[in-house]
This record gives C-alpha cells, sequence and structure tokens, in this order.
C-alpha cells in the first residue's frame, strides 16, 4: 500500500467529486411556464399541481406547500393541535427547526434519547419522558433512516399521544413497504438546498387526515378563506395563522425535482449497499442498523469509529489528506441540550424574562448520552446520486488504505 496522504503519499482521491447542477432543463421549463404565466403567487397554480403530485407520489391524502421545513412542522404541530403548555417529545440530534417548530406554539420541547444502533429516536427513551402533559411525539428520520415506526405506532395507540414524523431528510424512504410521511398523524419535510428534493428553499405537510390538511392550509395562510367569492373585507379569520405560502416559483422546481426523485433513491442506495459490502467488516467501524422492513433514501452515511487510536478527529485529519471530506456531526447542533437557548431558556432575543409556558422546566444537558457518544464517534461517508463509481471506488480505496495503514 502507498504511505499515507499526510505522511507525504499520493491521495487515494485525487479527483474532485461529481457533484454537476442538480437543476436542469425541467426545472428551467416549468419556471419559464410560471414566469410566462404572470402569476408567481397563489396555491392554486403550480402550489396546487404539486401538492397533488407529491400526495399521490407518496400514498398519502394531502399535501400542503410551505415555505420551509421548519415552517412545515410548525404547522404541522398546530394542525395537529399542540397548544401552550403541551410537550412534545423529539430528540436533541436534529436541526435546531425541529425544536423551534415546538418553541413557536409555546409548547415544551422535551428531550429523548437515540438508539446508538440505529442512530435513531429511542422508542424506549420516549416511553420514559411521556407524562399527563405529552401531546406529540416527532419522529425525526435522521440522514435517510426511517425511525422504527411500529413502536411510536403503538405508543400513540395507547395514549392518544399524535405522530409528526420528520421527513426533512428523508424524502422517499419506506418502512414496511409505506413512504415515510404517509405513516404517522402527519409529516414534515423541508427542501432547502441540502434536501434530496430542492427548491433552495421550502417544504411541505403531509397527512391522511381530512381535518389536518384543512388546518394546516389555512395556518399557512393567515387562514384566509380563498377561492370562496367572499366579498373583499369580509375574511372571518378564525384562528391564527401566519404567512408561510410558497410561489409557483418553488412549486415548479418542487414538481421537477419530485421526478428525479426515484433515481435518486435508487442511485444512493447502490452507493451505499457497496459501504456496507465492502467496507462493514472492517475492525472499529460500527454500520448504522436498519430497522426491520426500512429502505432509508441515504444522506452522508453515519458510520461509528469505535477505535482509540488514532482518535476519531486525527482520522478525519487522515481522510481530508487523501481527498476524502469527512464530516463528523449529524446536525448543525450536535446536541440541542446543550445550547445556549436550552440552557438559559432565553427566549426573546432582547429580554431575559423566561416565558411562563417554558418556566418550570429544566433540562440536564447530561441527559441524552447516546447523542453524545454518537457525535463524538460519528464519521460520515460521502453519499451523492451525482458520484460516479470512479468516485466510490476511490472513497472505498481510500478507506481500506487508511484502515491498512493502522489497524493491520
Ligand atoms: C431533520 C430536520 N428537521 C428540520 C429541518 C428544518 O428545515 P428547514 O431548514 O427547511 O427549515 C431540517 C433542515 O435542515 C432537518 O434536517
Amino acid at each position: 500500500m502507498d504511505p499515507l496522504a499526510i505522511n507525504g503519499g499520493p491521495k487515494a482521491k485525487a479527483t474532485a467529486y461529481n457533484r454537476p447542477n442538480k437543476y436542469d432543463n425541467e426545472e428551467r421549463t416549468l419556471l419559464q411556464e410560471v414566469m410566462d404565466s404572470g402569476k408567481l403567487m397563489g396555491t392554486d397554480g403550480k402550489v396546487a399541481d404539486f401538492e397533488a403530485e407529491v400526495a399521490q407520489a407518496f400514498g398519502v391524502n394531502h399535501a400542503v406547500m410551505v415555505t420551509s421545513g421548519t415552517a412545515a412542522l410548525h404547522t404541522a404541530l398546530a394542525a395537529l393541535g399542540v397548544c401552550e403548555g403541551d410537550e412534545v417529545i423529539t430528540t436533541p440530534m436534529t436541526d435546531f427547526g425541529t425544536t423551534s417548530a415546538i418553541l413557536a406554539l409555546h409548547a415544551v420541547p422535551v428531550f429523548a434519547d437515540i438508539d446508538l444502533d440505529t442512530r435513531l429516536l429511542s422508542p424506549e427513551s420516549v416511553r420514559e419522558k411521556i407524562t399527563d402533559k405529552t401531546r406529540a411525539i416527532i419522529t425525526v428520520h435522521m440522514a435517510g433512516m426511517p425511525c422504527d415506526l411500529d413502536p411510536f405506532l403503538a405508543l400513540s395507540e395507547e395514549t392518544g399521544i399524535k405522530i409528526l414524523e420528520d421527513c426533512a431528510q428523508s424524502h422517499g424512504a419506506t418502512y414496511k413497504g409505506r413512504f415515510v410521511g404517509a405513516i404517522g398523524h402527519a409529516a414534515g419535510f423541508s427542501m432547502n438546498e441540502s434536501k434530496h428534493m430542492s427548491t433552495g428553499d421550502g417544504g411541505f405537510v403531509t397527512t391522511n387526515d381530512d381535518q389536518t390538511a384543512k388546518i394546516a392550509s389555512l395556518f399557512r395562510d393567515k387562514t384566509y378563506l380563498r377561492g370562496q367569492k367572499l366579498e373583499r373585507g369580509a375574511q372571518p379569520i378564525p384562528f391564527f395563522g401566519l404567512n408561510y405560502r410558497p410561489t409557483n416559483l418553488q412549486a415548479a422546481i418542487a414538481i421537477a425535482q419530485l421526478h428525479k426523485l426515484e433515481h435518486l433513491v435508487a442511485r444512493r442506495d447502490q452507493i451505499v449497499r457497496r459501504y456496507y459490502g465492502e467496507l462493514a467488516d472492517l475492525p472499529h467501524l460500527d454500520f448504522p442498523k436498519i430497522a426491520e422492513g426500512a429502505q432509508p433514501a441515504w444522506w452522508p452515511l453515519a458510520i461509528r469509529y469505535t477505535g482509540n487510536t488514532p482518535t476519531r478527529d486525527e482520522l478525519v485529519q487522515v481522510f481530508n489528506a487523501e481527498g476524502v471530506p469527512i464530516n463528523t456531526s449529524m446536525s448543525a447542533v450536535k446536541n440541542i441540550l446543550r445550547t445556549e437557548i436550552i440552557q438559559t431558556k432565553k427566549y426573546y432575543p432582547l429580554s431575559d424574562t423566561v416565558p411562563s409556558f417554558w418556566k418550570d422546566t429544566t433540562y440536564d444537558p447530561e441527559s441524552c448520552p447516546n447523542v453524545d457518544t454518537l457525535q463524538a464517534t460519528c464519521l460520515r461517508l460521502p453519499v451523492d446520486q451525482r458520484y460516479t463509481d470512479e468516485d466510490i471506488d476511490q472513497t472505498i480505496a481510500a478507506v481500506q488504505k487508511v484502515w491498512h495503514h493502522y489497524f493491520q
């Protein structure tokens, strides 16, 4: 084997990864149609078309498009009946948007630990956190991997607590033959630029329940009744809502992106199957355990390094020198329990007053140790549908080279 690149040897991955622009002629054509229509605003054109197409594609009764994943989760929680002072249980290893959606309703985020093998919210830990105030559980399908939903659905059946699926990172993943987002009481998807389907920024809610969809649709549009030929000035405004309306420009791109999803998921799966097949037997590497019956939609693959020498962070440097970018954190914040806002409960930017709904809550930063362990040991192998077979050959060769150097 060649010497490591960090010691002056040749790079295992000497060329850049293939990542052409993911927006192409289909996006351009649909965008042009919207431009030509002269109507960028409104939810009855391309927005309605996208909602119908995505609902059909994911086998769910309704989709309601909004402006971000955070907006989708906020809207969905409101539509599921979450009120001030209710508790919502989720993982502290997610995007902060999952938490802000809860706080936006003056509901209390409660954090349960993950299962280290699956990297996902642990049903056992969630069960321990349930109180008579628990109104919803947000199951976050992190890194494209579906949570094992059956235990959560059983918990819901037993207690009446609602299940909201956070599908921001799992477009097109399935669990026991159904698409994620069609299984819980509702789901929130993000379409920010890093997601499987992207509109730059964007998102949508899915649900099988008519009433939940109706509330979501009103909530994203200041509760205006549209298309009912109301006299100007006669809007009833039945309850609080925000402006989370997407434009037809975003929807045009969303439709084109949806058409690429099946191929994208299949290609990512091919790549990850190679990682499992060719690397999973290496010592000191722990690959995620996938829930029975689940087909992930894969993001960077969250493997764990279980050795001590070299350290995980030294390995990252070694891989970077080989030309393989390995990032280590599962989310922008490693553990939300350790953020300033959660530790201080500073809700308002210019006031230290803790709002009454949050006054009595305390958070122990040590209470989700599996999250800390995963974040301290994680090495994320790159996954992208645009990578060539050669990119993957060289990535695998880089891992084998580094492992040969240290462990054989
Ligand atoms: C798991 C998860 N939930 C929620 C969000 C929030 O989505 P957005 O950034 O579109 O508001 C994200 C986005 O990064 C996410 O990854």
